[in-house]
Parts: structure tokens; C-alpha cells; sequence
């Protein structure tokens, strides 16, 4: 009797052993979006638990920029060793979200991502910190006053960089005594970037009262919406002086628009973007954009760094920066040939 009770018992908790394998096998869709898993011995989640397994919900692939932030998330993982589960959201805040809620199922160590929008995550990012998956903000922020759903975020700061873009035209036009008609290409409507880089430059044009926007539009960050949203502007308004685009690509097709109106970019109409892409650098470097506010996007390291401190147990800041410059067109042009992205 004693020995059909052992065996029962055997039996019944390599029963219970393969049901737990087969639920952490899970699933691997990310949403919405498209996810890839690179770095990783094939395996799902963190079943390989000698190497850190990362989720990465990026926003999408609509500028130069963030090709280059993707590459370089990509590249840092596998030099580090973690193996990145990737998924893009087509700038998408409902694709993110899925990919997050997926990473949380898939039980990944750390979960990061760069939201499309500020707002709409608590209830999300409540549901990983239940999971107990610490969650990086990279890029971009969001305005929720409960700091305790992230564990750190990585990023530019924004506002300052429209102030910078901001502080070189009250410097170009101190001394004029008419309106000058600047145009404003916004980044995608609700993001951090296009919020802080409108707020960080109203901040410093108003100190003089000559300087205004007289047309301020979404352009999405991408070359194609800043050509036409340029079209309309240079079709409704014919005294443009100055174009300020969040970004190069938005100023990259503006550039387009202006050309085939029969101006001349960086002189008829003064251009100043926001990023420094190396295709950025070129037009400043050939003269079409005046000034250029860098941003960087190569957060990968840095990033992968931050997410071995969590998995290991250390305190890490809640708040990293990014070291960032500007370049006029004689700054890009020495800068162009030692640029990596
Ligand atoms: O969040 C960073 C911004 O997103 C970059 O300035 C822009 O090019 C990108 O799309």
C-alpha cells in the first residue's frame, strides 16, 4: 500500500512539473506591433536565467532618429549579453501597450519602453509593477505624478532643448525692429518631445515681442507630413522668415517644400531643427538649416548598464541625462565626417 502511494505520488508531481513548463513557455506575440527576440538561446521569457531578458517597446521607425536610438538598443543588448525581446508600435500608444502587457506575460526581468505619448499609462504600468517587472523610461517621459511605476528614466531634456533653439533666434534677431513670421513644425501631437520643444521655445521668444509663431502644426516627426504641412503654410502665410521643426526630418521635407516654392532654405526663410541625424547635419552643413539642437539617441549602453544594476539588486538614479550640443552650419560641417548616426 505504502510503495502505490509513493508512486502516486511521483506521479502526480511530475504531472504538476510539466503543466509549470508548459505555461512558462507562454506566448511570444507582442501585440499589435511587430516583435523580434534577438541574443537569446531560442528559449521564452527568463527560463534561461543565466542571461537578462529585456522586453523593449519602441515607438516606431518615423524619423532618422529613431532608427538610429533602435540600432543602437539592438546593438548594446547583444554586446552585453541580454537578450532583447523588440517590438515596435508603428507610433502606436494601443500597440505599446500590448507589447508591455505581453512582455508582463512572458515574465521578462525588465521591461523598457519610449512612450509614443505622455499621458494614459498608470493603469499598464500598475499592472507590471504587480507583475514585480521594473519598468526604464528611455527617450521620452510621462506625466503621471506616480513616480513609483518606473524605476528610472533615460532621456533628453526637452525643454531645454527648445530653449536652446530658442536663446540662437533671440540671439540672430536681437536687433529687429519688425515682426518676424516664424512657422512651427510640432512633433507627434501629445508626445514629450513635441510638448517641451514648443514650451522650452515660447519660453525664450517672448522676451521679445517682435518674434512670432504665426502657424503651428503636427508634422508627426516625419519627412513626409513636414513637407505638407509646409505646403500649406507657405501657401497661407507668404512673409514666413523662420521655420522651427522639432525634428531634422520634419525640417528635411520642409526643405523640400520651400525649394519647390522657388525659395531659398537658410536664406530666404532662417531653419532651425532639433535632432542632428547625419542627414540634418549635411543640409546644415550645405547651408539650408541655420541651426541644428542636438539630441541623442544612442541610449543603448546606457540603457543595458542601467537594466544589469536592476537585475543585480543596486540602487540606480531615478533620473538619468543626456549629454547634448548644438551645431550652426560651420559647426556641422566640421562635425559631419566624425558623425556615427
Ligand atoms: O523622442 C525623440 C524624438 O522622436 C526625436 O527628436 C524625433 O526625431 C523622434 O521621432
Amino acid at each position: 500500500m505504502k510503495q502505490r502511494m509513493k508512486w502516486l505520488a511521483a506521479i502526480a508531481v511530475a504531472l504538476i512539473m510539466l503543466f509549470a513548463a508548459a505555461c512558462s513557455n507562454g506566448s511570444n506575440s507582442g501585440g499589435g506591433g511587430t516583435t523580434q527576440t534577438s541574443g537569446g538561446g531560442g528559449g521564452g521569457g527568463s527560463q534561461a536565467k543565466d542571461k537578462i531578458v529585456l522586453g523593449f517597446a519602441q515607438v516606431g521607425a518615423e524619423s532618422g532618429w529613431r532608427t538610429a536610438n533602435t540600432d543602437s538598443i539592438k546593438q548594446a543588448a547583444a554586446d552585453a549579453g541580454i537578450e532583447l525581446k523588440f517590438s515596435d508600435a508603428q507610433q502606436k500608444q494601443e500597440n505599446q501597450i500590448k507589447a508591455i502587457r505581453s512582455f508582463i506575460q512572458q515574465k521578462v526581468d525588465v521591461i523598457a519602453f519610449s512612450p509614443v505619448v505622455e499621458s494614459g499609462w498608470e493603469t499598464v504600468l500598475q499592472e507590471a509593477k504587480e507583475a514585480g517587472i521594473p519598468v526604464v523610461l528611455t527617450d521620452r517621459a510621462i506625466d503621471s505624478d506616480d513616480e513609483s511605476l518606473y524605476t528610472a528614466f533615460i532621456g533628453s531634456d526637452f525643454v531645454e532643448e527648445g530653449r536652446r533653439a530658442g536663446r540662437w533666434l533671440l540671439e540672430q534677431f536681437k536687433d529687429a525692429t519688425e515682426p518676424v513670421n516664424i512657422v512651427e513644425l510640432q512633433g507627434t501631437t501629445g508626445s514629450a518631445p513635441a510638448n517641451d520643444r514648443k514650451a522650452g521655445f515660447e519660453e525664450i521668444i517672448k522676451e521679445n515681442p517682435n518674434l512670432k509663431i504665426i502657424a503651428s502644426q503636427t508634422g508627426d516627426f516625419t519627412r513626409a507630413k513636414g513637407k505638407e504641412v509646409m505646403q500649406s503654410f507657405l501657401q497661407a502665410h507668404p512673409d514666413i522668415d523662420v521655420l522651427y521643426a522639432h525634428n531634422d526630418d520634419m525640417g528635411l521635407g520642409a526643405i523640400q517644400a520651400i525649394e519647390a516654392a522657388g525659395l531659398v532654405p537658410g536664406k530666404d526663410i532662417i531653419i532651425i531643427t532639433v535632432d542632428a541625424v547625419r542627414d540634418g547635419m549635411q543640409a546644415a552643413a550645405d547651408g539650408k538649416i541655420n541651426f541644428i539642437v542636438e539630441c541623442n539617441p544612442l541610449l543603448g549602453p546606457q540603457l543595458m548598464d542601467i537594466v544589469k544594476d536592476i537585475v543585480a539588486g543596486k540602487e540606480v538614479p531615478k533620473r538619468i541625462a543626456v549629454e547634448e550640443g548644438t551645431f550652426t552650419s560651420e559647426e556641422a560641417k566640421a562635425a559631419l565626417p566624425n558623425r556615427k548616426y
